[in-house]
């Protein structure tokens, strides 16, 4: 049976980039196998401590977030990465065999990093070795997530190999990255070079799953496209990212292919798609927004869901643990 895992962090603001690329994945893999969502909190504090408060408010939002998106706590573990220690034995571990030239090709540490990389932390910099050991300690066999963390995913699989050769077995599963469907890489609105990030100073580069309608309706109308009528055929929507971009968040959030939408649009004006878009946005995301506040006003539910979900996190990463120091030596 596969067994999924994947995380995101907790840094409050998430996005339609995060859903369509990532969570909504997530959701169609609850019913053939074992699915674990981790909400990745060590992770978060590699651009720094927000403050007691905002952390923990930052994980609850995220795992309401999750449920409204339509993970079912019932069928998936949803679990705080800080409410489960062996992440952080694990991480040790790996990064004693992870060399520095395979750290120093992460272009995520030098684009986060920027110019000035004698001020980043160790630990933005150890963050592939974190995220690997997120993913072995619960020999996970399929990783769903973005276009951006493909790299990050290599590095794991390459850790992990590593592992096996010096303890002389095929001990940890190699994962395999799940990639999949039409917007993996969902880019700015304001610009269709860069990616859709939290960190963009602009807010209107990004639709949030927080918006509301009015917010949703400007941010589109706003966003950048260029002169030409939507074209009739996928190549021609070579060299217009930006058109590029919101075709596919369209088709992504209809659950069509490209095609599908350049058939309907093909000719139209932009100002008539954006309206088109804003309904389709409205009728998929607002609806989340307003599932997570519900969420959210019922703490104890949410923090029921955590605690269930560390005590099953725990039990099958600890195995992993006892394993591994078994394996090098280490005293239990
Ligand atoms: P984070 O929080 O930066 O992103 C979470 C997920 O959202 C996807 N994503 C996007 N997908 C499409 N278009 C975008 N513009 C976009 N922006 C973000 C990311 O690819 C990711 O799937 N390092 C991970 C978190 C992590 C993790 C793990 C994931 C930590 N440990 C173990 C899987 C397994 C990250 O990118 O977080």
């Amino acid at each position: 049976m596969k067994r999924i895992l994947s995380g995101i962090q907790p840094t409050g603001a998430i996005h339609i980039g995060n859903y369509l690329g990532a969570i909504k994945n997530w959701v169609t893999f609850q019913t053939q196998s074992e699915t674990l969502f981790c909400v990745v909190d060590l992770h978060a504090l590699t651009t720094g401590y927000p403050g007691a408060a905002e952390m923990q408010n930052n994980v609850r939002t995220m795992v309401a977030c999750y449920i409204a998106c339509g993970i079912d706590p019932k069928k998936s573990s949803v679990f705080a990465q800080s409410d489960v220690p062996g992440h952080c034995q694990l991480s040790w571990i790996l990064g004693c065999i992870t060399p520095l030239g395979w750290l120093n090709r992460m272009t995520q540490f030098k684009d986060k990093a920027g110019k000035n990389k004698e001020n980043a932390s160790l630990g933005l910099y150890g963050y592939p070795v974190l995220m690997a050991a997120d993913i072995l300690l619960y020999q996970a066999t399929h990783v769903p997530v973005g276009a951006d963390q493909k790299q990050h995913l290599e590095l794991a699989r390459d850790i992990a190999t590593a592992f096996n050769r010096e303890v002389g077995e095929d001990f940890f599963i190699i994962p395999e990255p799940f990639i999949q469907g039409v917007a993996t890489r969902v880019m700015s609105l304001r610009d269709g070079a860069d990616k859709m990030s939290k960190s963009d100073p602009s807010d209107y580069s990004r639709i949030l799953l927080t918006d509301d309608m009015d917010v949703i309706a400007q941010k589109i109308r706003k966003a950048k496209t260029d002169s030409e009528p939507i074209p009739d055929t996928v190549e021609g929507l070579a060299d217009r990212p930006e058109a590029q971009n919101l075709i596919q968040i369209m088709a992504s959030l209809e659950e069509t292919e490209v095609a599908d939408v350049l058939a309907r649009y093909a000719g139209e004006s932009f100002s008539l798609f954006k309206q088109a878009m804003i309904e389709t946005l409205h009728s998929t995301i607002l609806p989340i927004g307003q599932k997570m506040q519900e969420i959210l006003a019922a703490k104890d539910y949410v923090d029921q869901v955590l605690k269930d979900g560390a005590e099953r996190a725990n039990d099958i990463s600890q195995k992993t643990v006892q394993q591994v120091y078994q394996l090098i030596g280490l005293r239990k």
